[in-house]
């Protein structure tokens, strides 16, 4: 296959606000609600919001990264498609949009890693995007018996593993190579991916050292906005966007959000207040909070309450909460701050999926945050 810029990769659309679907690859995507709607996570279900999407000229699908669940009476996210091989058949099945995968580095040796991102570049005709994670929950990597190294450490090692990666892709001779992580003799790596010089990375890292690796290594970073105020979310993201510019890289910025989108702003909330409060799968929130170290002695009540509330309505991405007019305006607000693109999810992706593409598009549109789409 002929190459191609990388640069023709949808996720460098002129939209203002890009947009993509995060999650779909595991069972409740990013809701652990007992809501009778929730998503069962079927590959049927996977491939019709793939192709919902990409007919409506959506840029992005990105599947959660995840070994294990959180336990609870959803089992939060216990059944996951792995990525790479669900990127694969994604694209294999869709014509427009970028695929992404989420892989941890620890667990994918560099040679094996480059090939199984080229080889799914091939198959979607270099529409391929890697999501880079260093690591987040020590108990799967406790499956593999891979070494849970310090946090700042994760970093580096993150490094030397792209560094290697992006020279599989593009040396045209063999390489020996004696790191500090890796050693190999004659590296080599085809075919290269469709994209020239290699498929645009992407990496969530919110630590100090995590965003300064992300603005300086990757072509996005996927920002957690701590969603204190406007004020401290927007210094957030100039802060990333500076640090990449200072290394001479460009580099978007990613949020995360979850969407729930009614006639009336009252619905909405009644909605989010049903599947939360009512049916929201505490005991898998207070699972997680324990993986993280978080105790309760040491947060006041009230912050961990909302935390608890927030993980339940959206795996603590930002809320885009009302009718489909207030989700435009907030929209703007976001646009405005610097955020380039949303990965968003829902309780019922392909019913609300639908839903964001019937009745919220046209109004990006009529809005100027994005051009009505033709498909090529
Ligand atoms: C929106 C979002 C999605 C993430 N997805 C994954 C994932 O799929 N798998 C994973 O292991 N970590 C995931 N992470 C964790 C990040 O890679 C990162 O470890 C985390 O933000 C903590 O930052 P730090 O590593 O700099 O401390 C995600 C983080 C965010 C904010």
């Amino acid at each position: 296959m002929e190459r191609r810029p990388q640069g023709d990769n949808p996720l460098f659309s002129r939209n203002r606000m890009k947009l993509g679907v995060m999650a779909i690859n595991c069972s409740h995507g990013s809701t652990p609600t007992l809501a009778e709607e929730a998503w069962p996570m079927r590959w049927a279900d996977n491939v019709r919001v793939a192709q919902m999407m990409d007919a409506a000229g959506m840029e992005a699908l990105l599947p959660v990264g995840r070994w294990k669940g959180y336990g609870g009476a959803t089992d939060f996210n216990n059944r996951t498609f792995e990525t790479l091989t669900w990127a694969a058949g994604i694209a294999a099945v869709t014509e427009h949009l970028a695929i992404f995968s989420t892989l941890h580095v620890p667990l994918y040796h560099p040679v094996q890693a480059a090939k199984q991102v080229a080889t799914i570049d091939h198959i979607s005709g270099g529409r391929f995007v890697l999501n880079i994670v260093c690591g987040w929950f020590r108990n799967e990597f406790e499956m593999f018996g891979a070494p849970w190294r310090d946090h700042d450490e994760r970093y580096a090692y993150a490094e030397e593993w792209l560094a290697l990666v992006r020279r599989l892709w593009t040396a045209d001779e063999a390489f020996d190579h004696d790191g500090k992580y890796f050693q190999g003799k004659a590296l080599w790596s085809q075919p290269k991916p469709v994209q020239a010089p290699f498929p645009p990375i992407m990496n969530a890292g919110s630590s100090p050292v995590g965003q300064r690796f992300s603005a300086t290594n990757c072509d996005m970073n996927f920002v957690m906005l701590r969603q204190k105020d406007e004020e401290t979310d927007r210094a957030q993201i100039q802060n990333l966007k500076g640090m990449a510019a200072e290394a001479g890289r460009p580099s978007q910025c990613w949020i995360h959000v979850y969407v729930v989108c009614r006639e009336s702003e009252a619905e909405a909330r009644a909605y989010l207040d049903h599947y939360v409060r009512e049916k929201g799968d505490w005991a898998a929130v207070d699972n997680m909070l324990s993986i993280f170290g978080m105790q309760s002695e040491t947060l006041e009540p009230a912050v961990m309450e909302a935390f608890r509330f927030h993980f339940i309505a959206g795996h603590g991405g930002y809320p885009l909460v009302g009718t489909a007019e207030q989700i435009v305006d907030q929209i703007d607000r976001l646009s405005a701050m610097g955020v380039d693109g949303m990965l968003m999810s829902w309780v019922d992706y392909e019913n609300e999926c639908r839903q964001w593409i019937d009745e919220v598009m046209p109004l990006m549109v009529q809005a100027g945050q994005r051009e009505a789409f033709t498909p090529a």
